[in-house]
């Protein structure tokens, strides 16, 4: 694998001119083909969560992948590297940039969900060594947070990567400014050295808005955008190729632009499924795993803290004198049931999480336990081991006042809708409630 450039960063300056830069002349076009690996919204998603069975994708499987590549190539990814701001969200984006880094990513762009962090948290992502690039987003005091673009210069080839992320975001954070991306890019073009043979710019931005990007600056040649539950294959829009990944880390897309002179760009290219055929170099993927592990190792995280972050659920929250008490004060009174439930793999749930060492991780166990997130439900096996598990209060709710009352009018019946709490998506694509229902069904004969 031969992929030694020379990477130079460059900040350019937010007063610059606006001036349309000249348009490159095809026959300046470099006429080797130049192969781009790209990935997006990773999510902080280290691992596939084996939920459900045959799950693809994760950082184990995507350096599997690269580290199979030869020849030279670009690694680069449109943003939204981690999902939140909550603390443990920070430390799986940071964990997922160490990876990068070791994989040997050469840019990464500022994406809708790192708009929710601090200019400080955003810097010290971009200090894990994997380059953040953007065009448009700055701190609010106009200091520059990362580089406008970087210049990478292989084999004679002088390419520009810059990033843009969509300005409707610009009113999650009062403390970045982002503006909009056709200003942005059009002073990035004028500040741009004459001597450029290929222009990358990484978007965070609808199709349309990318289409639109590509109509105005026919300068830029290839445009690759976060897909959002899908992946556009390399597509030609006026003269500039645009193309897109999605994926939670399932997903990498591979294109190869191919600039003949005197001829308008093409590209080819596909988003590879990272399944597991591509196992991991664990060499390159462990250590950062298990530092995110390490930093989540012994904490309890304060779900309630009040930053943005992935959708969790929202279990019912305790009141004075009805707290949650644990499955096992539910005992006395409901011998067949506790023992029902017993039997059953919600009982069960946090081995599952230790088998694959994220016992710790919030992420996980959200689902796995009674009423994480609420002010009085689990926060640790150490502190609430009680609440372990899928217990009997994570479907009806707080069991305090059903002591003391005997459930006589204020038992609360579970419904559908509590199971789809946890019952969704890749955590359990084949859900039909009547059928799951069935299974753990522990109404009382009559
Ligand atoms: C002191 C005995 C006792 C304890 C302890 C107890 N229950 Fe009950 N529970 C009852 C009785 C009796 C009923 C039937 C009440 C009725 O028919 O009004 C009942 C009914 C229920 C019902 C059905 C309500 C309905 O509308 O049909 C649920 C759900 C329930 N209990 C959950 C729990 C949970 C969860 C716990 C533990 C946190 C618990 N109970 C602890 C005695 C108890
Ligand atoms: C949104 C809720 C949710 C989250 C978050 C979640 N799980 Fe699960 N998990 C489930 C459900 C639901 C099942 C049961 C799926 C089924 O019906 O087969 C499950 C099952 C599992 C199983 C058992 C699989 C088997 O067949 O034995 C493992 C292991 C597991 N999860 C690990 C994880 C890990 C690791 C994470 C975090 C990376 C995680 N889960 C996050 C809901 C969740
Ligand atoms: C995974 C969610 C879930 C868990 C865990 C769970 N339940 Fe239930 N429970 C339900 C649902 C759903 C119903 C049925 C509601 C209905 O009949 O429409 C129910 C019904 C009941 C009833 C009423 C039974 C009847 O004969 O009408 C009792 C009592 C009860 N649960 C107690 C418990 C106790 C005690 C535990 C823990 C040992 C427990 N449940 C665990 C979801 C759950
Ligand atoms: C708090 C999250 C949560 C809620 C609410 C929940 N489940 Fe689960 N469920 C899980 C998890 C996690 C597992 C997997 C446990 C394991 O094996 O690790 C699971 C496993 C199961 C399984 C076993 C899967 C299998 O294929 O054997 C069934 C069935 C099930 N749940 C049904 C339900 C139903 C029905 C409801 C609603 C009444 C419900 N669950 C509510 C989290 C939840």
């Amino acid at each position: 694998m031969s992929r030694v450039w020379l990477i130079i960063p460059v900040i350019a300056l937010l007063a610059a001119g606006l001036a349309a830069v000249a348009w490159r002349s095809a026959s300046d076009s470099h006429s080797a083909d130049l192969r781009i690996l790209f990935t997006g919204e990773t999510f902080g998603e280290l691992e596939p969560c084996d939920c459900a069975a045959q799950m693809a994708g994760g950082l184990p499987a995507r350096s599997g992948f690269i580290n199979q590549q030869t020849g030279p190539f670009l690694l680069l990814d449109t943003g939204c590297v981690g999902r939140g701001a909550r603390e443990f969200e920070q430390f799986r984006a940071k964990a997922t940039l160490r990876a990068m880094k070791e994989m040997g990513y050469d840019a990464v762009n500022i994406g809708e969900h790192e708009l929710w962090l601090t200019p400080a948290e955003i810097r010290a992502l971009d200090k894990i060594g994997v380059p953040f690039v953007s065009a448009n987003v700055m701190d609010a005091d106009l200091s520059a947070l990362t580089p406008t673009y970087i210049l990478i210069e292989s084999a004679g080839r002088r390419i520009a990567v810059t990033g843009v992320v969509d300005n409707a975001y610009k009113q999650i954070n009062p403390s970045l400014r982002v503006d909009p991306p056709d200003q942005a890019i059009s002073r990035f073009l004028a500040n741009l050295p004459d001597d450029i043979d290929t222009i990358v710019v990484l978007a965070d931005l609808t199709q349309q808005g990318v289409r639109d990007l590509a109509q105005r600056f026919p300068e830029i040649d290839v445009i690759l955008f976060r897909g959002r539950g899908d992946s556009l294959p390399p597509t030609l829009v006026n003269r500039t190729i645009i193309a897109s990944v999605y994926g939670e880390s399932r997903y990498i897309a591979d294109i190869t632009l191919i600039q003949t002179p005197g001829q308008p760009v093409t590209a080819q290219g596909r988003a590879v499924l990272l399944d597991n055929q591509y196992t991991g170099d664990p060499q390159v993927t462990k250590a950062s795993i298990d530092w995110y592990k390490q930093q989540i190792d012994g904490r309890s995280f304060d779900l309630s803290e009040n930053r943005p972050g992935s959708p969790l659920i929202s279990p019912i929250q305790a009141e004075p004198g009805n707290g949650y008490v644990g499955s096992d004060a539910c005992i006395q009174c409901h011998t067949a049931v506790h023992q029902n439930w017993q039997s059953q793999r919600h009982a069960n749930a946090m081995q599952s999480l230790q088998r694959s060492g994220y016992d710790r991780s919030p992420e996980c166990i959200v689902c796995h336990v009674v009423a994480y997130g609420a002010n009085d439900g689990y926060i640790s096996m150490r502190k609430t081991p009680n609440l372990g598990n899928v217990g009997c209060e994570s479907c009806h709710g707080p069991g305090e006042a059903l002591l003391k009352g005997a459930c006589k009018g204020i038992a609360r019946l579970s419904r559908e809708t509590d199971c789809r709490q946890c019952h969704y998506g890749k955590h359990d694509p084949d859900f039909a409630f009547s059928q799951d229902w069935a299974i753990i069904d522990h109404t009382e004969p009559k």
